[in-house]
């Protein structure tokens, strides 16, 4: 079991990651966006889960697709009971 809620240090933002190891959200304040934030909260929970990560985002999620991307994910498949998008890390 790994579920597990990481703040960032100076409370902009925090990310969850499931019992199954996935990084199931992620969010920083809208006022701290675009300053690293996300990317420091993401490679600490990528330390933590020490494998292949996966995340699931909102298909119309379209910057939160290109966040990930932007950090390594690529769009494995369509998931979830909507269709999100799962992006996958290995
Ligand atoms: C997605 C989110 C967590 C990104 O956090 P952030 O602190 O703004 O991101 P960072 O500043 O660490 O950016 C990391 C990389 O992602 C890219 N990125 C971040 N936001 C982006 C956006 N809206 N569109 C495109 N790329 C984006 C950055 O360009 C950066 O890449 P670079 O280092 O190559 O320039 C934040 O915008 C947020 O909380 N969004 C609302 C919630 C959400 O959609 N969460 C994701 C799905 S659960």
């Amino acid at each position: 079991m790994i579920e597990a809620k990481l703040h960032d240090p100076q409370g902009r933002g925090h990310v969850r990651i499931d019992e199954d190891r996935w990084i199931v959200g992620i969010r920083v304040d809208q006022e701290h966006q675009g300053q690293g934030v996300g990317r420091a909260l993401l490679e600490r929970a990528l330390d933590l889960i020490d494998g292949p990560a996966f995340a699931e985002v909102s298909r119309d999620n379209v910057s939160g697709t290109q966040f990930y991307e932007a950090c390594g994910f690529v769009v494995d498949r369509p998931g979830g009971n909507d269709g999100s998008d799962v992006l996958v890390k290995l």
